[in-house]
């Protein structure tokens, strides 16, 4: 079995216990987007800015890695083409789910994002890709796409992890050295205790992560820093979401 799937079958038990992110908004919060809000999350706290959008209507948008029925039905109440890419049968089920609910259309397609992605080139006007690229190894051959997929003008909003979280277990002392890859560095005994309870993360670098966009082509525009709920997070900021432009 390839690690993605494993990670998959993660994100279907989570879905299964109900874990924040896999939740989908209610009817209330899709009605707020009708009424023209666009509060999404790239990062676990704060809502993208809103200057991030330029008008979204009618706006082909990808989001990659985005299942859950969170952020997907945001960017169809306020008239975009949503496309939601994701390997977890349950979070695209919950993308189903809201689209039947609220009567809209919604393509969804399950993919490996680690992989090629099922699109032609200049497909979309805007990716958006919450924090998930923490679940594949190699995180470089995703910005490439991402580059590919994008019209030109076209921009990337993509949120990660501090790759430093991950030097530390849940009484913040320091366990790991980085980059943390347990597919590399663990042995089976050890890689089996963190896929029971996390699945297979990596914690990739900023120069993998925000040196890798650049160098898929893309130009830096804005980003922002953000904290979880974690112990962690009363310490240091341990999300970062970046908006870059093809
Ligand atoms: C933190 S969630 C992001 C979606 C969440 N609903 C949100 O809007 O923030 C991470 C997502 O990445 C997806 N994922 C993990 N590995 C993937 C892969 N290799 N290819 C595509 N999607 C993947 C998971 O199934 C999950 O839906």
């Amino acid at each position: 079995m390839k690690y993605t799937d494993i990670n998959a079958k993660k994100w279907d038990e989570w879905s299964k216990e109900k874990w924040i992110w896999t939740v989908p908004i209610t009817q209330d919060q899709y009605q707020e987007a009708l009424n023209g809000s666009i509060k999404v999350y790239l990062t676990p706290q704060i809502p993208v800015p809103e200057e991030w959008f330029s008008n979204i209507r009618n706006k082909k948008i990808l989001g990659l890695a985005s299942g859950g029925g969170q952020q997907g039905p945001i960017f169809a109440a306020n008239g975009a083409d949503v496309t939601i890419l994701d390997y977890s049968d349950a979070q695209l089920n919950a993308e189903r789910i809201v689209a039947e609910r609220e009567g809209y259309q919604i393509n969804l397609v399950k993919a490996d994002m680690s992989e090629r992605l099922p699109f032609d080139d200049e497909t979309f006007d805007m990716i958006f890709h919450p924090v998930s690229n923490t679940y594949i190894q190699d995180i470089m051959p995703l910005w490439k796409e991402c580059y590919r997929v994008l019209k030109k003008g076209g921009h990337l909003l993509a949120g990660f992890t501090n790759p430093d979280i991950y030097l530390f277990d849940e009484e913040l002392k320091v366990v790991n050295r980085l980059p943390y890859d347990p597919l590399a560095n663990f042995n089976e005994e050890e890689r089996q205790e963190v896929i029971k309870n996390e699945g297979l993360q990596f914690s990739h670098s900023f120069e993998t992560q925000i040196g890798g966009q650049l160098k898929a082509g893309f130009k830096l525009v804005d980003l922002y820093e953000d904290k979880g709920t974690d112990d962690l997070s009363n310490y240091m900021s341990t999300f970062i979401a970046t908006r870059a432009e093809k």
